[in-house]
């Protein structure tokens, strides 16, 4: 039985196994010894990683950033704001607010794109209120970025250490995208993509897409489809880690500057949500996504050929996972005796009559471009989260 055609474990087996692993010394590497694990992610052992954050502050996108500077096994070469859950003009000053919190100004913020790259800003202030942390309000900032675009930025700092830098965006693609089309030769000097975005199994700002992906899906097309080994943390996962008032009375407590601001973004957050008719939430979306490099053994992962749905009138921005195992994908006549997953074809939508008569195949043998999270183990990735934040780890 081949990595493709291992039935899925339950989320109960997830998380013993686990908890077991995690007492090895490592969930993946013991209970998926078969499976391929992405570049990023197989060296989270040793650390430091050169890393770029392309965030769009955002309550979510806040904390990550305070749990990321934080963290050691991260060397932080520079973060990149783009326009998303609120426009440039507050992601950029929410992002050095944070650096400040933190005592991180070493770290260099380079402004990033205004707008996706061919469609108008749609913003999330519903979930994020008009400053993009909930309402929660924090000095200007004295911090100036530097005086480069994020791309460019991006960039360069890949070409200064080829091979070396993980991308971890937890926002729109815009940024990532503009820089590999600046440079050709840039994909495949990336170590790795681990994004917070995407979902295969429903959306959250249209019942097929995932806010970031939806916002600039023609962004994100470019990013799969770069031949960068990719890590999709998507909705599929950070669904099931909604921030509680236990966790805010954790942050409360934590004698620390970051742990107060923290809390005050999360007070605020939660309170932002409860007057909106949620009686849960919110998600840290983009804390999973950092915590998943940081520490992989708080994931699930399994292969898919990802790819982004751009001209849909209802459902730009979805992300479709092609899997042999899921039974998604169509045998050639003559094959139906290969096992090989390989030798499976990727379909698009049948042509129609006004179109091309071309086949509808997009892909002729199945290669995954993405390691997607399917699992979880929330209890495990809190204590990361709240353990840094508050100052107790
Ligand atoms: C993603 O969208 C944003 O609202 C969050 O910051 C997160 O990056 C979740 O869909
Ligand atoms: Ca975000």
């Amino acid at each position: 039985m081949n990595s493709h055609q291992r039935p899925s474990m339950t989320r109960r087996q997830f998380v013993t196994s686990s908890a077991a692993a995690l007492a090895a010394g490592g969930f993946i590497r013991n209970a998926h010894a078969s499976d391929k694990i992405s570049p990023a992610l197989q060296q989270t052992a040793r650390g430091p990683f050169r890393v770029i954050i392309d965030t769009d502050p955002g309550v979510d996108d806040a904390l990550a950033l305070l749990l990321a500077m934080r963290s050691p096994e991260l060397k932080i070469e520079a973060i990149t704001p783009v326009a998303g859950n609120v426009p440039l003009e507050w992601t950029l000053p929410n992002a050095l607010r944070m650096v400040e919190i933190a005592g991180r100004t070493d770290i260099p913020v380079a402004a990033g794109a205004k707008s996706p790259l061919l469609r108008r800003l749609v913003t999330a202030t519903y979930a994020h209120g008009e400053n993009g942390l909930g309402g929660a309000v924090f000095p200007e900032p004295k911090t100036k970025p530097v005086n480069q675009p994020a791309a460019e930025m991006i960039r360069q700092i890949v070409r200064k250490f080829p091979g070396e830098v993980t991308l971890l965006p937890i926002g729109p693609l815009t940024n990532i995208a503009t820089a590999l089309n600046l440079d050709s030769e840039l994909a495949g000097l990336i170590r790795g993509v681990v994004m917070m975005g995407g979902s295969l199994s429903g959306g959250n700002i249209t019942p097929a897409a995932e806010f970031n992906i939806y916002v600039d899906p023609e962004a994100a097309r470019i990013v799969f489809q770069s031949g960068i080994p990719i890590t999709m943390v998507g909705l599929d996962v950070t669904r099931k880690t909604s921030l509680t008032e236990d966790h805010l009375r954790e942050l409360q407590a934590g004698q620390n500057p970051v742990s107060q601001a923290a809390a005050t973004i999360a007070r605020n957050a939660i309170q932002h949500n409860r007057e909106r008719g949620f009686v849960v939430g919110p998600n840290m979306h983009d804390s999973l996504a950092i915590a998943g490099f940081i520490d992989p053994s708080l994931l699930m992962l399994k292969e898919y050929y990802v790819d982004v749905e751009t001209t849909g009138e209802l459902t730009a921005g979805e992300t479709l996972g092609y899997s042999p195992s899921a039974g998604d994908l169509q045998r050639r006549p003559g094959t139906e005796k290969d096992t090989s997953a390989m030798n499976m074809s990727i379909r698009g939508s049948a042509p129609t009559l006004a179109g091309t008569r071309t086949s509808p195949v997009v892909r002729d043998k199945f290669i995954p471009n993405a390691k997607v999270a399917v699992d979880v183990d929330s209890a495990r990735f809190f204590n990361l989260l709240i353990g840094r934040l508050s100052g107790k780890q």
